[in-house]
C-alpha cells in the first residue's frame, strides 16, 4: 500500500489569502461550485491550482479512483472488519443487488409506517427512539433540522444512559400513545439496551397490558432483536454494510420518516444520491467532496492545524456539529494505515464547531486572535426557516459573511492587541434552502468528503476499535475482577460511598 507524500504540498510557498485574489480575478469563480441546491467557495482558503494538481497526484497514488469505484460497487473496503461498506445502496448508488436488498427494507419500513399510521398499534402520538453514536446522532439531526413545524408525532431520542436523558422524555409522554423505537445496529449497546429495558419499565408502570406490542426494532441483527422480545413483524432490518455512523438512511432514520413523513424521508435519499452522483462522476478539480477533503488536508499536513470549527448560521443545523464530530473523527481518527503500519503524519484533525452567531460571542476571539490556525467553515441557509421579521435572517447571514471576510482580512493598529492579523481560512457552504433533499445532499457531501480524507490518509475510515476498550474496562469495572490503578480504584470508590 502506497504512502502519501506531502512534501510537494509542504513544499508549496504560502501566499496570503489577500494576495491569491489580488493574482487572480478568476480566484472565486475557480474556487467555487454549485451542487444539489449547495453554493460550495473555498475561494477563501489558501488552495491554489498547484495544490489541486498536488493533492490529486497524491489521490493518483492512494488509488482514490479505483477505491471510489470499489465502495460503490460493494466491494469489501472496510478490511479490519471483512466489510462492504453500502450506505449509498439506500440512496439507489451502488451494486444493484444490495440497491434491491436496500429498496425491500425500505418497503417494509413503509408498510409499517403506514400501519402505525392507519392505528395498527394504537393512538400513537408519541415516539420514543432510543440508540446511542450513529443510531442517534442522524436522526436526531434530521428530525431537529426539518421537524420543526412537523406535527404528526412528538419524537424524543435518548441516547444517553443517564437516566435524566429518558426521564426527560417521559416525563411529557404518555405511555398510552407512545411507541417505542430501539435502535441499534449490533442490538448489545449497554446504554441502548437500559435505556430500552426501562422505557418498558416505565410503559409497564403506565398501564399497558403489553409494552412489547409498542415497540419497533431498528437492527442489523434481527435474531437479538427477537430474542430480547421484539415480534418479527416489528423489525425494521438494515444491512450489516451499513456502518453505524452512516445509518441515518436505512431504519435508522425511521423516528425521521415518521416525523417528516415517507415523502420527506425519500427526498431525503433522492438528494443524497445526487451527491454520490456528483461525487462518482465529477473530475476532482470540479468535485465538491474531493477539493474540501484537499483544503482539510492543506490545513493538517501542510499548515499543522490540529482542529477545525463548523459553524451553522442557522438554528436548524445546530445538531450538525455533533453529526459531524461522529462522522469525522470516528471514521479518521486512527493511527496506523490499512496495512497495520503506523502513520507518521497527522490523521483526522478534531472537529469542534456550533452556531452563529452564538459563537461569536464565545469562541471567535480565538479564531480572530489566538495562536491557532484554525480552518473554520460557515454554513448558511439562503430561504429563512423563521416567522420572524427578515431582518433576524438579515442579521444572521451578515454576520456570517462578515466573519470570514474580517477572518481574511484581518486589520492592522498601532496597538498589538487590537490587531488582527488576518489570513485566517474559511469555506462557505450556502445552502438555497433546507429541505429533505438539499440536507441529504449536505450529508452525502461530508460522507464523501471524509471517504476521500481517509483514501488520502491511507486509513480504513470504516472501523472504530478506538471506542471499544473504555467499553469493556466499563463492563469490567461492573462485574467486578478487573484490577484498576489506584486512581480509578480510589475514584470507584467515592463513587459508589
Ligand atoms: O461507539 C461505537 C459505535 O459502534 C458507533 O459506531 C455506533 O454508531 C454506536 O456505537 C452504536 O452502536 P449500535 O447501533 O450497535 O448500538
Amino acid at each position: 500500500m502506497p504512502i502519501p507524500d506531502w512534501s510537494k504540498i509542504k513544499t508549496l510557498a504560502p501566499q496570503r489569502l489577500d494576495a491569491l485574489f489580488a493574482a487572480d480575478g478568476e480566484r472565486l469563480a475557480k474556487f467555487s461550485l454549485d451542487v444539489a441546491g449547495i453554493h460550495f467557495d473555498w475561494s477563501k482558503t489558501h488552495l491554489t491550482a498547484d495544490s489541486v494538481a498536488a493533492f490529486s497526484d497524491i489521490a493518483g497514488t492512494m488509488g482514490f479512483t479505483a477505491k471510489r469505484d470499489a465502495l460503490f460497487a460493494g466491494e469489501v473496503v472496510n478490511v479490519t472488519e471483512g466489510r462492504a461498506v453500502e450506505h449509498s445502496a439506500e440512496r439507489g448508488e451502488g451494486a444493484p443487488e444490495s440497491v434491491a436488498r436496500a429498496r425491500a427494507y425500505q418497503a417494509r419500513m413503509r408498510a409499517l409506517i403506514d400501519a402505525i399510521e392507519a392505528g395498527a398499534l394504537g393512538p400513537i402520538r408519541h415516539i420514543l427512539h432510543v440508540g446511542i453514536g450513529g443510531s442517534a446522532l442522524g436522526p436526531d439531526l434530521l428530525v431537529d433540522a426539518l421537524g420543526r413545524d412537523a406535527d404528526r408525532y412528538d419524537v424524543a431520542i435518548v441516547s444517553n444512559v443517564d437516566g435524566a436523558a429518558l426521564d426527560e422524555a417521559t416525563k411529557r409522554f404518555d405511555p398510552q400513545a407512545t411507541l417505542l423505537a430501539i435502535a441499534s445496529k449490533t442490538f448489545t449497546t449497554t446504554e441502548t439496551m437500559l435505556n430500552a429495558e426501562s422505557a418498558i419499565a416505565w410503559m409497564a408502570e403506565g398501564g399497558l397490558a403489553d409494552p412489547y406490542g409498542q415497540v419497533v426494532a431498528l437492527t442489523a441483527s434481527p435474531d437479538r432483536a427477537i430474542a430480547w422480545g421484539v415480534d418479527e413483524t416489528r423489525i425494521l432490518p438494515f444491512a450489516e454494510s451499513v456502518g453505524g455512523r452512516y445509518s441515518l438512511w436505512s431504519s435508522i432514520g425511521f423516528p425521521a420518516a415518521l416525523a417528516l413523513g415517507w415523502d420527506a424521508f425519500e427526498e431525503l435519499l433522492e438528494g443524497a444520491g445526487e451527491m454520490d452522483r456528483h461525487f462518482r462522476l465529477s473530475p476532482l478539480d470540479k468535485n465538491a467532496p474531493a477539493l474540501a477533503a484537499f483544503a482539510d488536508l492543506y490545513y493538517t499536513q501542510a499548515r499543522g492545524c490540529e482542529t477545525r470549527g463548523v459553524f451553522a448560521y442557522d438554528e436548524r443545523l445546530r445538531l450538525l456539529p455533533s453529526y459531524l464530530q461522529q462522522l469525522e473523527m470516528e471514521s479518521n481518527g486512527k493511527r496506523v494505515t490499512v496495512d497495520g503500519e503506523s502513520v507518521s503524519y497527522p490523521t483526522a484533525p478534531i472537529t469542534w464547531g456550533g452556531v452563529g452567531t452564538d459563537q461569536q460571542h464565545a469562541v471567535f476571539q480565538l479564531l480572530h486572535q489566538g495562536t491557532h490556525l484554525v480552518p473554520v467553515e460557515f454554513l448558511g441557509v439562503v430561504e429563512p426557516g423563521d416567522t420572524q421579521s427578515d431582518d433576524h435572517h438579515r442579521q444572521l447571514l451578515l454576520n456570517m459573511c462578515a466573519q470570514g471576510a474580517a477572518l481574511m482580512a484581518g486589520r492592522g493598529h498601532a496597538d498589538p492587541a487590537r490587531t488582527y492579523p488576518g489570513d485566517r481560512p474559511s469555506s462557505t457552504l450556502l445552502l438555497d434552502r433546507l429541505d429533505p433533499r438539499t440536507l441529504g445532499a449536505l450529508i452525502a457531501f461530508y460522507e464523501a468528503r471524509t471517504f476521500v480524507n481517509g483514501v488520502l490518509l491511507g486509513i480504513n475510515s470504516f472501523d472504530q476499535f478506538g471506542v471499544e476498550l473504555g467499553k469493556e474496562m466499563a463492563k469490567a469495572a461492573d462485574q467486578g475482577g478487573l484490577e484498576f490503578d489506584p486512581s480509578t480504584t480510589d475514584l470507584i470508590a467515592r463513587a459508589f460511598p
